[in-house]
């Protein structure tokens, strides 16, 4: 059996003072997660989130990183810097820093390398709008994002990281992708993985879905063939809500065998 991946993206939520009290909360509710479970909070509250993960299971990101390991670039945060604080995962290309800050296909593919290369985890994000699924260009839009963001990775660093696929329509909406839809998309990133890589390693890759997942429709994501996990927004912030998704999963995770 294979644990599903659940990664909480808290985006631009939480000091360390709550970060704190939602560790504590979901240690006690979730004592052995049947999930490989990773946290994402704001760069601020990483060390916090180190503090109260010690011990535990689940597993530290981070939200974005630059690609260079020191120097003049205000405002930026390394991998050293974050991996000194316990990060082992990083989400690149998230469409929100593709729309609001503007980071481009090139951008993203050297932070998944720089992460590869130096001891992180990337979860490479990539997605269509609404307006390119009406138009029928979802395939193409997604085989692009994805090719972009994985060149020139060898087998060796591709066997490092996860896709995260999110429907740009489904993120914060509450109008999540119905399972077959992720599932189609999921088996259309896979074909393309098989294509960069060898076939051992694009089975290996844990493609993940994201938009609106919640308690209810988590199992229903996980029992599709492609998907090995989930990015959750908005349902990870509460700590009996994100406890829900984990358990949620267990349960549907046991049914896929
Ligand atoms: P959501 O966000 O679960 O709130 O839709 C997902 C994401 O942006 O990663």
């Amino acid at each position: 059996m294979r644990y599903p991946i659940l990664v909480a993206n808290w985006k631009m939520n939480k000091t360390a003072a709550e970060t704190d009290s939602f560790i504590s909360q979901l240690k006690k509710s979730v004592k052995k997660p049947q999930a490989t479970v990773v946290i994402c909070p704001p760069f601020t509250a990483l060390q916090a989130a180190h503090a109260g993960l010690k011990g535990t299971p689940f597993f530290l990101g981070a939200q974005d990183v630059y690609v260079l390991p020191k120097g003049p670039f205000t405002g930026e945060i390394s991998i050293p810097m974050l991996r000194e604080l316990g990060v082992k995962f990083v989400i690149a290309g998230h469409s929100e820093r593709r729309k609001s800050f503007k980071e481009s296909d090139n951008d993203i593919n050297l932070k998944v390398k720089a992460a590869c290369e130096h001891g992180l985890k990337p979860i490479l994000c990539i997605g269509e709008s609404w307006d390119d699924r009406k138009e029928g260009k979802t395939n193409e839009v997604v085989e692009k994002q994805l090719s972009a963001g994985i060149e020139s990775l060898d087998e060796r660093e591709a066997r490092k990281i996860l896709i995260a696929y999110e429907p740009v329509w489904a993120i914060g909406t509450g109008n999540n992708a119905q399972p077959g839809q992720a599932q189609d998309v999921h088996a259309t990133i896979r074909k393309a993985l098989e294509g960069a890589f060898s076939k051992e390693t694009a089975k290996g890759i844990p493609l993940l879905y994201g938009g609106s997942v919640n308690p209810s429709n988590i199992g229903s994501y996980l029992k599709e063939k492609d998907i090995d996990g989930a990015l959750v927004g908005g349902a990870s912030l509460d700590p009996g809500e994100f406890a829900s998704v984990i358990q949620n999963s267990r349960m549907k995770a046991d049914a896929r065998q």
